[in-house]
């Protein structure tokens, strides 16, 4: 009994040796001059590849200044509010040091000693090389100093109690740069050093477990992330046709895949604000590296029939019994996205090929077509309208299943049914934007 006492104090002890860290004294803002330019421009790069500013730019009620934090995240344990990482010396990150930046990138640790909690991807960013995270250290302290406090997180008891991270850490931080994999080729780790660090792919298409953090028994299974899934990129794609890594290429650095889709919603900062500042080099291990993670070189015999079934039969929906939603579907969906030709025209992403038609849930086909497609998203330049006053629930219930038809045209078995059920509910995430008058079927 003794012996256990001792050993739970002893343990206890440990572990608040282990939670504890010293504040790292604060230093004088490092002149902008003491960075060399070409440092600087490398940690552009660096820091568009980690999204930094899309963390760390309020978005919600007035745009905040960019980098200057405030940006909420909603997670299942409150909303977090993001730092302020400009090198503002009171607010902002002016009084650290390179190594109190390093600490908290490697560690998740801020400055004064405080555990962050991993809604910042500090369990990504560990895996990057020193020079890299110097390199977004001098891009930062050399951005213009911005003073702006962030608001309160709203997370409860007991998950803000910050000390209960470092027993996160132990379960589920892999400290340090990542190694490289002798039995692969330069592209593959250099594609695994971007997805898995810097550019933290899995953060988003990983499921989380209770604790918040990614499963390790399911990587890249898909995720839900801001009202929308984020697919999996497994072998579990859904989608007709194989991802090889000439189509992630694509779809990585223009922002559609002619054979997938486009890049909407959250994952369109990620190509058009990310990716697409880095070099075509980059893109391309990621590429590789994805294709690796899907096993397409083995899975993709099958790509020729699954391809040509969707594309030679576009319109057989048009040859069933006449029923309202067709019609609907007909006026509106039909003109710009109806293929009649072996290949899908570029552009005009065929909906029997889309992640959107081919999900379980139908969220992302709810959301392409209440927000419609920006001109900024997807294909630069093309656009999809929005339908958001056009449709109430009711016409979305009666309009996605009708969708998901010509994904399917010749199978009307009881997987089709049971997804025909599934998209047939009303739209499942909040449309607090939603003109209420439009609620009842009105039409504007
Ligand atoms: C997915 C969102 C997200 C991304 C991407 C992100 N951050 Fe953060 N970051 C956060 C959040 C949220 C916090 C606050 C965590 C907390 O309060 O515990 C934070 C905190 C920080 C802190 C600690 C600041 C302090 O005062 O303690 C630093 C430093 C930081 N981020 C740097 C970066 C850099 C550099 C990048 C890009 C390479 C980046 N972040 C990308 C969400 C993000
Ligand atoms: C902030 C969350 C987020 C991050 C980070 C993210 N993704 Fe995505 N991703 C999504 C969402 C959401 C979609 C669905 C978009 C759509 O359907 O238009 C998506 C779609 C995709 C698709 C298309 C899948 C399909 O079947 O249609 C690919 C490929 C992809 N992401 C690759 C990546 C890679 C590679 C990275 C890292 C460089 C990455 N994603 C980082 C959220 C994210
Ligand atoms: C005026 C032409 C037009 C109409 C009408 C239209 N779309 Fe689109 N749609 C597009 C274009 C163009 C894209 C690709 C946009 C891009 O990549 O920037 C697209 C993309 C899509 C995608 C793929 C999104 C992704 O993330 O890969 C889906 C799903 C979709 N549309 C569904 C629909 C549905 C359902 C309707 C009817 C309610 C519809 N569209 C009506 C032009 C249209």
């Amino acid at each position: 009994m003794q012996q256990r006492l001792w050993e739970s104090v002893s343990g206890g002890v440990g572990f608040l040796a282990y939670a504890w860290y010293p504040a790292i004294a604060p230093v004088a803002p490092p002149p902008p001059s003491s960075f060399s330019a070409a440092q600087v421009e490398r940690g552009r790069v660096l820091a568009a590849g980690g999204y930094c500013a899309e963390c760390h730019t309020r978005t919600d009620g007035k745009r905040g200044v960019e980098l200057a934090g405030d940006y909420k995240m909603d997670t299942p344990f409150g909303a977090i509010f993001s730092s302020n990482i400009t090198p503002d010396p009171e607010t902002g990150i002016g009084r650290w040091s390179e190594a109190a930046f390093k600490r908290a990138m490697r560690k998740g640790i801020s400055r004064d000693g405080t555990q962050l909690f991993p809604a910042f991807p500090f369990d990504h960013f560990t895996h990057m090389t020193d020079q890299d995270i110097d390199d977004v250290y001098a891009f930062l302290m050399t951005r213009e100093p911005v003073h702006s406090v962030k608001r309160d997180n709203t997370v409860g008891f007991p998950f803000n109690i910050r000390l209960e991270q470092a027993g996160w850490k132990l379960l589920f931080l892999h400290e340090g740069p990542l190694k490289n994999d002798p039995s692969q080729d330069a592209e593959w780790n250099r594609g695994a050093y971007l997805a898995e660090g810097l550019s933290h792919c899995s953060a988003c298409h990983t499921p989380r477990n209770l604790m918040g953090a990614e499963k390790a028994s399911a990587p890249y299974d898909g995720a839900p992330v801001d009202n929308w899934i984020a697919p999996p990129l497994n072998e579990h794609n859904p989608t007709p046709v194989v991802w090889t890594e000439d189509e992630y290429f694509k779809y990585l650095r223009f922002g559609s895949a002619p054979l997938h889709g486009s890049a909407a919603g959250p994952m369109s900062p990620v190509v058009h604000g990310g990716l697409s500042e880095m070099p075509e080099s980059d893109v391309h291990a990621i590429a590789h590296y994805l294709a690796q993670i899907d096993h397409s070189a083995t899975r993709v015999s099958r790509t020729p029939r699954r391809l040509h079934g969707p594309c030679r039969h576009p319109c057989r929906i048009w040859s069933a019994r006449s029923e309202p939603e067709r019609e609907v579907y007909a006026g509106a969906c039909a003109a710009c996205h109806a293929n009649a030709g072996p290949q899908p025209v570029e552009g005009r992403p065929d909906l029997a090929l889309n992640n959107a038609l081919w999900l379980d849930e139908p969220t992302n086909l709810f959301q392409v077509i209440l927000r419609g497609i920006g001109t900024t998203e997807g294909i630069s330049t093309v656009s999809m309208p929005s339908f958001y006053h056009s449709f109430s629930d009711a016409d979305l219930a009666r309009l996605a299943p009708t969708c998901v038809r010509p994904a399917r045209p010749c199978r009307r078995g009881p997987i089709w049914r049971r997804r025909r059920a599934r998209f047939a509910r009303p739209c499942p995430f909040p449309l607090s934007r939603r003109p209420i008058e439009l609620k009842d079927g009105a039409r504007t």
